[in-house]
């Protein structure tokens, strides 16, 4: 399948670097998100990353331009989404309303459009089980700034087929991606490894071992982490942190999956990291 026109559902922090950098390689982009003020969030965020691209000369005006006209946002899930070669579901990890996506989806889109979820930690066969295409159905895992971080995580399940995953290959290697292939298991590798790390970086802070900042230099200075564990969790919020962790206990069972009663008493203070102004640090005034 030649991937020309590429659906993003949900215009969040991942949904609209995933859908600048998709833009920007050449595709045409339709964002979709759930209400207009979410919506034009998205698109501001999108528009400022350009913005700042032309500052430091990395991007011309012209092509900026010309990133924007492939870009289009609309509300709600509807037949325009019938044009796509791949479509992106990048919203809250929420199984259930994440299923809904996918069913919708289904319904909508043709029987050769490949459905893509960029869950860090759903098991992508439960979003396939609820369309009559799981074998078009796979995991793309971005990372947090997408258009910085080099990575991106392929997710075949027990039921995507080659030619989906050849497709999602070459749509990776057109956004100059590199990728790893993962097998649909808790975590998949990448936030299996990375986890256990943030929640162990939270212990070492909960039981007063050191300083925050102490903690996080220890680890950007000492094993060349561009981030230290505190600051990355901020980064990635706290919510999504707690969520991951607990599907990994939940699945694995071990303790090293096992969130810190600091996380879970953060969130539930709304201290989410960067996005809310508050995690373990304070961001803004
Ligand atoms: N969008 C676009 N570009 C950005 C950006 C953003 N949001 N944030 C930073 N950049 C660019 C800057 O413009 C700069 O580009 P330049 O070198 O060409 O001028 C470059 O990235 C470096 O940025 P800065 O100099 O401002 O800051 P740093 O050197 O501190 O880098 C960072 C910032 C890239 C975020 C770096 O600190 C980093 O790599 N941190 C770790 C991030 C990480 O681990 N992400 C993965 C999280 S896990 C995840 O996403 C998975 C999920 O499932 C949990």
């Amino acid at each position: 399948m030649d991937v020309k026109t590429i659906g993003i559902i949900g215009c969040g922090l991942m949904g609209s670097g995933i859908a600048e950098v998709a833009a920007k390689s050449g595709f045409q982009v339709l964002i979709r998100e759930q209400n207009e003020q979410l919506l034009k969030k998205g698109l501001g965020r999108i528009e400022s990353s350009l913005g700042r691209a032309v500052a430091k000369g990395k991007l011309s005006a012209e092509d900026k331009a010309a990133v924007q006209t492939r870009l289009s946002g609309a509300v709600g899930l509807d037949d325009a989404l019938a044009t796509c070669d791949l479509v992106v579901e990048a919203v809250t990890e929420d199984a259930g309303l994440k299923q809904g996506i996918f069913r919708a989806l289904d319904a909508i889109c043709p029987a050769n459009t490949i459905l893509a979820s960029n869950t860090s930690s759903i098991s992508v066969i439960d979003l396939a089980a609820v369309t009559r295409r799981p074998n078009q159905v796979l995991g793309m895992h971005f990372f947090n700034p997408v258009p910085v971080m080099p990575l991106l995580e392929l997710v075949r399940t027990v039921q995507t087929d080659d030619a989906t995953l050849d497709s999602a290959r070459a749509v990776g290697e057109r956004m100059g991606k590199k990728m790893i292939v993962a097998k649909d298991a808790p975590g998949f590798v990448v936030n299996r490894l990375l986890i256990p790390y943030l929640l162990d970086g939270i212990r070492v802070y909960e039981q007063g071992l050191a300083s925050r900042e102490d903690i996080d230099n220890g680890m950007m200075l000492g094993a060349n982490h561009p981030m230290g564990p505190l600051t990355l969790t901020d980064f990635v919020g706290l919510d999504t942190t707690l969520f991951v962790a607990d599907v990994l206990f939940a699945e694995l069972g071990e303790t090293r999956f096992k969130a810190p009663t600091l996380l879970r008493r953060l969130v539930s203070a709304g201290h989410l990291g960067r996005k809310s102004g508050r995690g373990f640090y304070q961001y803004g005034s």
